[in-house]
């Protein structure tokens, strides 16, 4: 059989995004019974869809527009018109300093981080991606071309009341040498839900500008939209600033379209390995959005609608899990700062938490095992296997289900049963 190079095999085989992504599908299309409480899809939130629907009927409604949509390949950056619609957008609502020729639309924001790594990191392994605070987002892991294009740093443990912790950037510890090509940070973060503090991001921006090298934000679920954050933030953005928006969570992931706004320089040479990747994006999800960047729907909707459901969401499946596991195995439970994941850490698991997973999908819940979401950490750490990422955004009777097979095979397993 045809053999692969060595990039074909570390991009064609198995990874743990593709094992979460394929999980995802198959329950899907499959197994109805399943409790999906594994991938990132966004909530199901009725005054969302019921917006994307009234924006697909209008679309559908104006031929002009339509087969202008659907008949045209755009530049490579995206639509003019969008890239200025969404400069107008940010300037208004966030008050960046930003033009057109900052913004560059591409495909999801997935493989916009795969050009960025590329870009700043390389295939060579002497440039790195710093992750400030390990876990970080699963989605990047197998993104790094070179084994030592990541480095993860490992977080202090801030223990609060009531079994719940925060992971903090351990400062001391955060070394950027000369081989930096970029710090790189989700906020709120996936999987844990961290918000790190405006001093925090602060004192990131110090480090990176003296350093001349960028702080990547990725916001998937932060500001200015979906708006899933319950802590004060305060978007930021300057020309030594990459940060990412996606339409993935405003309820319209099938699009695969996201925003990435960076120096004119960075924009363009994204725009340029799109062309390379993807010739153009696909420009439905831009003419669906496009119309709403003038008015203040999408802040509205983020602040009064969005927000307030996961919060929601986000403190019935905490209480649940606490009223589950109190008491009873011991336990951590991040704070809730944002997006739309328990991240839960079973200090006494007697098995991985890549085994738990195992045993949770036999009884038809799917989560997903912490450890992936520790790449680029170069040092032993027990912690990586004890932790378990959950989604709350299925329906709260689902989410129930789930929370109670999962307590009772943990509580079942650490009392040896
Ligand atoms: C933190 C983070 N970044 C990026 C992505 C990629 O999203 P998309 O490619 O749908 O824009 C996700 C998806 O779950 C995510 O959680």
């Amino acid at each position: 059989m045809t053999e692969f190079s060595s990039i074909g095999q570390k991009l064609g085989g198995p990874s743990g995004i593709q094992e979460l992504m394929e999980d995802l599908g198959q329950a899907l299309s499959s197994d109805p019974a399943m409790r999906m409480l594994g991938g990132g899809n966004p909530a199901a939130i009725p005054e969302v869809q019921s917006l994307w629907r009234d924006r697909w009927a209008e679309l559908g409604a104006d031929p002009a527009q339509l087969d202008r949509t659907l008949l045209n390949y755009d530049p490579p950056g995206g639509s003019p018109a969008f890239r200025e619609a969404m400069a107008d957008f940010l300037r208004r609502t966030c008050g960046w300093e930003c033009a057109a020729k900052n913004i560059v639309v591409l495909p999801g924001g997935q493989t916009a981080f795969f050009y960025l790594f590329t870009l700043l990191a390389g295939q060579d392994g002497k440039r790195k991606i710093v992750f400030p605070i390990t876990p970080e987002y699963i989605g990047y892991a197998n993104q790094g071309l070179h084994p030592a294009a990541f480095h993860a740093c490992k977080p202090l443990i801030e223990t609060r009341e009531n079994n719940e912790f925060k992971y903090r950037i351990d400062f001391d510890q955060l070394d950027l040498g000369n081989d930096t090509a970029a710090v790189c940070l989700s906020c709120p973060t996936n999987p844990t839900g961290n918000v790190i503090s405006h001093d925090e991001v602060m004192q990131l921006r110090s480090m990176t500008r003296e350093r001349g090298i960028p702080l990547i934000l990725d916001q998937a679920y932060g500001m200015p939209f979906p708006g899933a954050i319950y802590v004060d933030w305060q978007p930021l953005w300057d020309e030594d600033m990459i940060v990412s928006i996606s339409l993935s969570k405003l309820g319209l992931p099938g699009v695969r379209t996201s925003v990435i706004v960076a120096h004119e320089k960075i924009a363009t040479a994204l725009a340029n390995m799109n062309a390379v990747m993807a010739l153009a994006n696909g420009n439905i999800g831009q003419a669906m959005l496009r119309p709403l960047l003038a008015g203040d729907v999408l802040p509205k909707l983020a602040r009064e609608v969005i927000q307030p459901f996961y919060r929601q969401r986000a403190a019935f499946a905490a209480g649940l899990l606490h009223d589950l596991l109190g008491g009873k195995v011991s336990y951590g439970l991040h704070v809730q700062d944002g997006a739309f994941f328990l991240w839960l850490w079973l200090k006494d698991l007697p098995i991985t938490s890549a085994e738990l997973y195992q045993r949770l999908k036999q009884r038809k819940v799917l989560v997903v095992p912490g450890h992936y979401f520790f790449f680029g950490l170069d040092e032993p750490w027990a912690h990586r296997d004890q932790c378990l990422r959950i989604t709350f955004s299925q329906s709260p009777e689902i989410v129930r289900e789930g929370l109670e097979i999962i307590a009772d095979e943990v509580i079942a397993l650490t009392h040896g049963k």
